[in-house]
């Protein structure tokens, strides 16, 4: 992934501007009617969130659906690795006026479009707050070209992870059958709830050996939660350990290329169909998904993610 060119501090407001333009000339519709905003979290790191964003992804743009996944794991941005591809421009161009976000997207043919991210500059933390609008206005127009958003994010539950995560109208939090996995995943959801207004927050098992065990650790997980914060934690799917996905990981090719019939993908498919079904009765929330994006904004500008003061 290459890094951006130094960013012009000086680059004048119409910088997004143009790009608004642009977008508009390219008649993007006003506002996301029908986007699914999904953003992947975890606290643990390893557990992944990375290979179900892809295969989550993969899966959608197969069923026919339009999906853009966007890498915000600004530390370790790897959807690219896992994916096969080599991008050249970054959601950082973008926001430092070097190309269009048309231009930053990679399309997949038959799967996702993917927003590549960098490690974040400095020197643009200061960026106004009117520009940042601009920029995250944008970015909405463009989201509103897709039925799906996938946001993968970093591990661990710093402050410019939660903080990002928060904005996100529903989060799945991935969550191994591991002591070290479901406190860190715990201690995330704690975070999160606390929230106002707070995510829709549901679980998915990862690298279970059943079904089973993937209904008794969101048991576990449940049980904490309901006793402690008061909150019902649904299991939104369980995906076995499949040696398949790691093959798919090694060779850099789509899972679903690689062993469509195999266990893991089934599972992912199963879990894009629910959410497929439950679009069609989601209403989305145009401020919830401005703040997002406000947010994202803030996360590309700032390597820590934190907001700007
Ligand atoms: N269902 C699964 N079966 C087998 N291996 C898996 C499964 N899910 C993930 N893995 C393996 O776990 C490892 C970590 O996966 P991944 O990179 O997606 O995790 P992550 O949560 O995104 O990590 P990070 O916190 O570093 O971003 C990878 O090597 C991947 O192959
Ligand atoms: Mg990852």
């Amino acid at each position: 992934m290459t890094m951006p060119e130094q960013p012009d501090t000086a680059l004048p407001e119409d910088q997004a501007a143009g790009l608004r333009r642009l977008a508009g000339a390219r008649g993007f519709p006003p506002l996301p009617g029908r986007l699914h905003c999904i953003a992947i979290g975890s606290g643990k790191g390893g557990v992944g969130k990375t290979a179900l964003c892809v295969n989550l992804s993969y899966c959608l743009a197969r069923l026919n659906r339009r999906v853009l996944l966007l890498d915000a794991d600004l530390g370790l941005a790897n959807v690219d690795i896992q994916i096969g591809i080599e991008p050249t421009r970054t959601l950082q161009d973008v926001v430092f006026g070097h190309c269009s976000l048309e231009d930053a997207v990679v399309h997949i043919p038959n799967g996702p479009d993917i927003l590549p991210s960098s490690s974040g500059t400095p020197e643009m933390a200061d960026m106004g707050n009117a520009r940042r609008q601009m920029l995250a206005d944008d970015l909405l127009r463009f989201a509103a070209n897709y039925d799906f958003l996938l946001i993968d994010t970093g591990a661990g539950i710093g402050k410019g992870v939660t903080t990002f995560l928060a904005s996100a109208p529903e989060v799945l939090v991935v969550v191994a059958n591991e002591p070290t996995s479901i406190m860190d995943a715990y201690s995330l959801i704690k975070v999160l709830c606390k929230e106002r207004p707070a995510p829709r927050i549901r679980i998915v098992a990862n690298m279970v050996r059943s079904l089973e065990e993937g209904e008794r650790l969101a048991e576990r997980l449940q049980g904490i939660t309901q006793r402690f914060l008061g909150m019902d934690l649904p299991l939104a799917g369980a995906i076995p350990f499949d040696q398949s996905l790691r093959d798919a990981i090694r060779t850099r090719r789509p899972l679903i290329n690689l062993a469509p019939g195999c266990a893991a993908i089934q599972c992912v498919e199963e879990l894009a169909r629910s959410l497929i079904a439950e679009r069609r009765h989601a209403k989305v929330d145009t401020t919830t998904t401005t703040n997002l994006f406000n947010r994202l904004v803030d996360v590309a500008v700032k390597a820590d993610g934190a907001p700007n003061p």
